[in-house]
Order: C-alpha cells, then structure tokens, then sequence
C-alpha cells in the first residue's frame, strides 16, 4: 500500500522557562502521519504528548520547526489563517469534552460553521454515536461517556479529514471509555485519520503505529502488525 503523508511534523521546539527551569516540552521531534492511519502517541505524564498534538492541531505554537498538514504550512499561517484551520480542517476530541454547557445537545453538534445545514446527517450522526432522542438535552443531562459522544459527534460533523483526541476515554469509567473507542475505531474504519494521545498502552494497541513519547521527545516508533478491535482492549 503506498502511504501518502497527510501530516509532515519537521523539527519541533518548543521550550517553557529559563535558566536552571528551563524544559523542552518538544525537543527536536519530526513525525509523519499517514493518510487514514490511526495513530497514537504514548507516553508518561508531562511527556510532551498534548502539546506536540496542540502544536499539530494549530492550538498551540512551536518555538521553531514546521507543521505541514495537507500541503499546508500551518507554521507559516497568520491567525486568521490558523483560525480557520483550526475550525473547518481538524476535530478535536478532549479529555473533559469541552461542551458548551448552555447550548443542547444538538446545538453542540452542529456547532462547526459548515455542518449544520444538513440537517440529516446530523440527526444520522447522533444517532451513529448513540444519543438519538437527547437532542434536546443540555450537557449536564448526560453522563461523561455520552457527552463524549456529543463531542465526537461535534468534531465528526466538520468533516474534516483528521480527527485529533487527546484523553478521550481519560474521564469515563471502562464501560463508557470503551464505547468511546468502538466509536472512533469505526471512524477510522471510514478512513479518517485519526491521531490519539493516551498513556494507557491497551488503548495504544488499537492503533497502526504507535509513537512513544519521553521528555519531550520521540524515542520510539512501533508499527502494530495487528491492531486490536476496540472490544478486545481492557485497561
Ligand atoms: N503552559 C506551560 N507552562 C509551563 N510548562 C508547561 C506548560 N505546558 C506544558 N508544560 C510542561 O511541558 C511538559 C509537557 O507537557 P504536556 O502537557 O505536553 O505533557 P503530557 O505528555 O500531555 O502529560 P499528561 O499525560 O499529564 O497530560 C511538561 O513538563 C509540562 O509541565
Ligand atoms: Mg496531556
């Protein structure tokens, strides 16, 4: 199979303090993504994981180094420009889901500029992540694994190529992390990209590779011959 790269990550800095506190969150770290690959990024805590996902996602900036993302240099972008590559070309799926508590459920899904006129993917989005009939049901009315849900219904409505997640599944009780990761593991069987940071390796089983994270720097990448259905993880 000939893998086209989808995201070119060149040379990563990014540092915090000075001095004798001074601490590279990103040390020097060069990373392909694949098209359609399921990719996951491992690590101990303050390893660098969120900020290298921040950094691709054009949430966060990196002192130096390149981020190319479909032929775009997202380090070369003004804000308006990262703005909106930040709004129509990634999803984002965080570990306290990042509702808007104000707004329904349905509200919340068709949040994304671009996705609410229609109407009927939409109702067929929400009921794909399990929530048909809660549409008019605010944040607080559902528990952690179903707000999720929204928020992955949210990130899904863009239809944006690249779907980001960083902790998914890091505030949900097994039951509910596990119909998180069916979920996105259905996604990436419709050929999104999915890139995935978590520091619980049975959840790195599922991925095509995975990328091992240590001080700010990659030191490791494991191809995974045979990635796990999301029904044969257990953490
Ligand atoms: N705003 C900040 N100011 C100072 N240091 C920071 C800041 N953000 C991150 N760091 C430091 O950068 C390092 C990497 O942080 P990062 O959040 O990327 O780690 P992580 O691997 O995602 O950890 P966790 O698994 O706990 O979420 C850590 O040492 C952290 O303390
Ligand atoms: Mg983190």
């Amino acid at each position: 199979m000939d893998k086209s790269v989808i995201i070119r990550a060149s040379s990563l800095k990014k540092s915090y303090g000075e001095g004798e506190a001074l601490l590279y969150a990103l040390n020097d770290v060069s990373l392909e993504v694949y098209e359609g690959e399921f990719l996951v990024i491992l690590g101990e805590s303050g390893s660098g994981k969120s900020t290298l996902l921040n950094v691709l996602g054009g949430m966060d900036k990196a002192d130096s180094g390149t981020v190319v993302v479909q032929g775009k240099d997202i380090t070369a972008m003004n804000a308006r420009q990262l703005t909106l590559y930040r709004r129509d070309d990634v999803g984002f799926v965080y570990q306290f889901f990042n509702l808007l508590n104000d707004l329904t459920i349905l509200q919340n899904v068709t949040l994304a500029p671009k996705s609410g006129r229609n109407k009927e993917r939409t109702a067929a989005l929400i009921e794909a992540v399990g929530l048909k009939g809660k549409e008019n049901k605010f944040p607080r009315q559902l528990s952690g694994g179903q707000q999720q849900r929204v928020a992955i219904a949210r990130a899904l409505n863009k239809d944006s190529n690249i779907l980001f997640c960083d902790e998914p599944t890091g505030a949900l009780d097994a039951a509910s992390g596990k119909a998180v990761l069916v979920l996105l593991d259905q996604i990436h069987k419709q050929g999104k990209t999915i890139v995935l940071v978590t520091h619980t390796r049975e959840i790195a089983m599922m991925a095509d590779r995975i990328v091992i994270m240590k001080d700010g720097k990659i030191v490791r990448i494991e191809e995974n011959e045979h990635p796990l259905g999301a029904d044969e993880v257990n953490w």
